[in-house]
């Protein structure tokens, strides 16, 4: 299976990537005249981002198909976040969907979701992320790097899950647990005791089902879409984050649109974000589901508050060590209190 997927990705990439080198100037490739705009993500094609990107895709065609043609590239089928990153940056593709764990490297400001605890419910969390206003200076933060974001996708809570079972902070001593490419999130799993081992999604499956780390750490989606289920059979809800996925468009080619193109755009990314929402919660259901009926996985609810204990000081040594972050952080806080009962 991987061999297959690999071959499709150096076919894939020797298309995408021909058209960089035959310079015909612009990188874009046209279909009989219309310009092809290519998104990559690491999710399979049932997943709410898939659903929610078929949307993004429906609407630009529906409305500016004579010159735009998408195409979506799932399952991490160009490359991973970090590479997938840099084709965008390069505009060697379009458009990415990534975690913000992912941009820390481009815009240190992303940091701040990759906070332990950084939210305190999900009402706090889906506000902040709904304001468009707010958020749209964290979006042109990337400028510089050569890309923005259009909008986000809800990537639940994260939490710890391992070939044993995890009660504690304690019960992670020792055990190898993957983490995204973020200094936040090793320093993160560091704290809970682990060693952490960061290595890009794709990754994961093989690296638990050979030994190589003990586990990994993400929403439920993960042990049926990417069927980590198969080799981690305890999920313990510690519930250390909620890291946002982002479309991220490269700047140049948004700057290019016209201003009705643009809005074209932007509406089909808010309708995206719409459809990949309302999927979210039903699929979480049946994932969890399929994990426990099919594939034997057991969801274990800890105490979450001993994880927050170790993992609190982590929060004040990004703040320490980010001053960028200081803002929004203090936004974040305000918000969470509103919600506090
Ligand atoms: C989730 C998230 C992805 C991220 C992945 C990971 O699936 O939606 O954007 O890349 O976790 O842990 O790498």
């Amino acid at each position: 299976m991987k061999k297959i997927k690999k071959v499709i990705a150096l076919m894939l990439c020797a298309t995408v990537c021909g058209s960089i080198l035959s310079g015909c100037g612009s990188i874009a490739s046209l279909n009989g005249g219309r310009r092809i705009i290519r998104i990559s993500h690491a999710q399979s094609e049932t997943h709410p981002e898939h659903l929610g990107l078929l949307e993004f895709k429906n609407y630009i065609e529906e409305n500016l198909g004579d010159k735009f043609e998408v195409q979506i590239y799932p399952n991490e089928l160009l490359g991973g976040a970090q590479k997938a990153i840099e084709l965008t940056q390069t505009g060697a593709i379009d458009f990415v969907v990534a975690g913000t764990a992912n941009l820390e490297t481009f815009a240190d400001i992303y940091e701040v979701f990759s906070m332990p605890y950084l939210f305190t419910s999900e009402e706090a969390y889906f506000a902040t992320m709904d304001d468009t206003e707010y958020m749209e200076n964290i979006y042109k933060s990337t400028d510089e790097a050569g890309f923005r974001v259009l909008t986000w996708y809800n990537a639940g809570s994260r939490s710890v899950y391992a070939k044993k079972p995890i009660e504690k902070p304690e019960d992670l001593k020792g055990l190898k647990i993957r983490v995204q490419q973020s200094p936040a999130s090793i320093a993160m799993i560091e704290a809970f005791g682990a060693a952490a081992s960061p290595m890009s999604f794709g990754e994961v499956y093989t690296a638990i089902q050979q030994g190589v780390i003990d586990g990994a750490e993400n929403n439920e989606l993960a042990l049926t879409n990417n069927k980590h289920g198969e080799v981690a059979k305890y999920y313990s809800y510690n519930r250390h984050q909620m890291v946002p996925d982002m479309l991220i468009g490269n700047l140049k080619f948004l700057n290019s649109l016209s201003d009705d193109e643009l809005e074209i755009f932007e509406e089909a990314a808010k309708i995206s974000t719409e459809v990949e929402r309302a999927e979210w919660d039903e699929q979480v259901q049946e994932a969890k589901r399929i994990a426990e009926e099919d594939m034997g996985v057991q969801f274990i609810d800890v105490d979450v508050q001993l994880f927050k204990e170790v993992a609190m000081p982590v929060q004040q040594e990004i703040l320490d060590g980010n001053e960028s972050i200081r803002d929004v952080y203090d936004h974040i806080q305000e918000i969470n209190e509103q919600f506090e009962s």
